[in-house]
């Protein structure tokens, strides 16, 4: 069981202010915080003021006049009527105390009760995936983390690109060639599949009997043909295989249960249609059943169709979003859904989601949001593409990652033994990919960079993990029972900056649940180990003489410790405890 935990110093400051105001401003929130001036600034007066008739000033200094004593040590009033508030060391240290108690380092499970379904990575079968998917995959990835920690039951939905008129195409090849098919069984890795792929795809493009036998295996595939559906399946189980091993190397919380792909859905598309046509949501459009939404055009100004039904009677990526979204919210109980797909199909989801609001299928509590997010480029700013101008296989990334914190690692910490130094190197590798990735705003393209990206100074996953290593370096040097801290001592202005930013860690994971934006916790730890940084060259901790200080500074330590470990962890990034 979890103690509750005393409410953050700003709260206790925003109580402080709201119990100050005159009777007649009564319910203005405070809006409370951080100042260079200060610890905190508020301009509650202001709002007030409007509401009394009274100049703010003289309302700033009777609030200031009237502050709690306890928590707030002096209020000065500046400007129009700033109150600028400096809280006492006690109720500083208090909380240091409070927080180091606490399991979950201060953050609360607000999100108790709500069912989110998370669709992220949906990579397409006999297909490697590319950067793109990286994206969507950590991203997709750190929202599970935070969302649920923050007590949300989050189901995970790894919508597998299994399904379409492409499977057609390749088991005809397959079964046309029997020595390809030898190779495409289920231990075939991706690559494979993918070169496998890329050959079937041509000879689709130059024969067109080919094409034409590749479509009835289509049909075939849809009734269910047992030799068909046998190398389907076979295609499937290995490409997973190929994904799992990725996602495990990523260290992302996917698992083979959580694969519900595209060909789950199969079965409904015809009462989708049907439901569609029958609500006059869909219309016949030159052949195809299409849904027309007001507002959403194309460049050339006409109104975009979404597409539920082809001309020759197929179904496609829509109408299976639509029976996608509407299991979900059916059967899944889903009280938010997340897309967590690149930003180029952002029109494709502002259609599914208008279409599903009118057929009824998206009641007004469930909310449906498409989380998008730009492109990886070369470290050149140009497009991510190999020499030949192929997709680079997101494995060979992630080692060039690891290879350079390798060398990055023999240089900096030379005493690590062979084995230490190839985990902490993985570690290391991974962690800056995904910390460079997820400490950049969403929707910004960004270069893949892996000597930015592996630097022990910058802003990096590997700066992060050292920071907490250090820590934790220190912290194996003092007896293991947990230091007791006395709320009496005075506070070391570095002391007070650290302890001030580790009382924003809940803020920050809830920032990042009502913003979808990972790079909001990125950048308060990395701000924090800086804080931490600046605190640990001013105040000594093991050489501290006198033993009550050394205590506090030990709880800092720890608190640091653990809230940038627990951090890290919601990112989904490895904190080694030595490197
Ligand atoms: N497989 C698709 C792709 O690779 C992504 C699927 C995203 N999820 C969805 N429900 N449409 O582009």
């Amino acid at each position: 069981s979890v103690r509750p935990l005393a409410a953050t110093v700003a709260e206790a400051v925003s109580r402080s202010l709201s119990a100050a105001l005159p009777a007649a401003a009564a319910g203005i929130g405070p809006l409370v915080r951080r100042s260079d001036h200060a610890d905190f600034q508020s301009d509650v007066a202001l709002p007030s003021a409007a509401r009394l008739g009274t100049p703010p000033r003289a309302i700033a200094d009777t609030i200031a006049g009237h502050l709690n004593a306890d928590v707030i040590a002096s209020a000065r009033v500046s400007g129009p009527g700033f109150v600028n508030i400096t809280v006492t060391d006690r109720s500083i240290w208090s909380q240091v105390a409070a927080r180091a108690d606490h399991e979950r380092v201060g953050v609360g499970r607000p999100l108790t009760g709500e069912r989110i379904v998370i669709d992220y990575s949906s990579p397409n079968v006999a297909k490697q995936m590319h950067v793109g998917h990286l994206r969507t995959t950590i991203i997709g990835d750190a929202l599970a983390r935070v969302l649920s920690f923050l007590g949300a039951t989050v189901i995970r939905q790894n919508h597998l690109g299994d399904w379409g008129t492409q499977f057609g195409m390749l088991i005809q090849y397959l079964d046309e060639h029997p020595a390809a098919r030898q190779q495409a069984d289920a231990d075939t890795p991706i690559e494979a599949l993918d070169r496998l792929y890329r050959q079937a795809r041509q000879k689709f493009d130059a024969d067109a009997d080919f094409a034409d036998r590749s479509r009835s295996r289509v049909v075939a595939l849809q009734s269910g043909d047992p030799a068909t559906t046998a190398v389907w399946a076979g295609l499937v189980t290995a490409s997973q295989r190929s994904f799992q091993a990725l996602y495990d190397r990523l260290g992302v919380l996917l698992t083979p249960q959580d694969v519900s792909g595209e060909s789950t859905y199969n079965g409904f598309l015809d009462e989708v249609a049907a439901e569609l046509t029958r609500l006059g949501v869909a219309v016949e459009s030159e052949g195809a059943l299409c849904v027309f939404s007001a507002g959403s055009t194309g460049p050339d100004g006409k109104p975009v169709p979404l597409i539920v039904r082809k001309s020759d009677g197929g179904y496609g990526y829509a109408a299976t979003d639509l029976a996608t979204l509407r299991y979900r919210v059916q059967t899944l109980a889903a009280t938010k859904i997340l897309y967590v797909v690149d930003a180029r199909q952002a029109q494709h989801f502002e259609l599914v989601f208008a279409a599903a609001r009118r057929a009824g299928w998206l009641p007004d509590a469930v909310e449906a949001i498409h989380v998008p997010f730009g492109t990886i480029l070369g470290a050149d700013g140009k497009p991510f593409k190999t020499r030949a101008g192929s997709t680079i296989p997101l494995a060979e990334l992630l080692d060039s990652a690891v290879d350079r914190a390798r060398k990055v690692l023999t240089e900096k910490a030379p005493d690590l033994d062979a084995d230490t130094l190839e985990a902490v190197a993985e570690a290391a590798g991974i962690g800056s990919v995904k910390y460079a990735d997820l400490s950049g705003s969403r929707i910004k393209d960004y270069a893949f960079d892996v000597d930015r990206m592996v630097d022990f100074t910058g802003d990096t996953g590997v700066y992060l993990q050292y920071a907490h290593a250090r820590i934790r370096s220190i912290l194996r040097k003092v007896p293991a029972a947990a230091p007791v801290v006395d709320p009496g001592l005075p506070l070391h202005p570095a002391e007070r900056a650290l302890a001030l930013l580790l009382d924003e860690f809940a803020r920050a994971v809830t920032d990042v649940a009502e913003t979808l934006e990972p790079h909001r916790l990125a950048g308060y730890l990395y701000a924090l180990a800086q804080a931490f940084t600046t605190f640990y060259e001013s105040c000594p901790v093991l050489k501290a003489e006198d033993p009550a200080v050394r205590q506090n500074r030990i709880a800092l330590c720890e608190l640091t410790g653990d809230t940038v470990a627990q951090g890290l962890d919601l990112l989904g990034i490895a904190a080694p405890e030595r490197i």
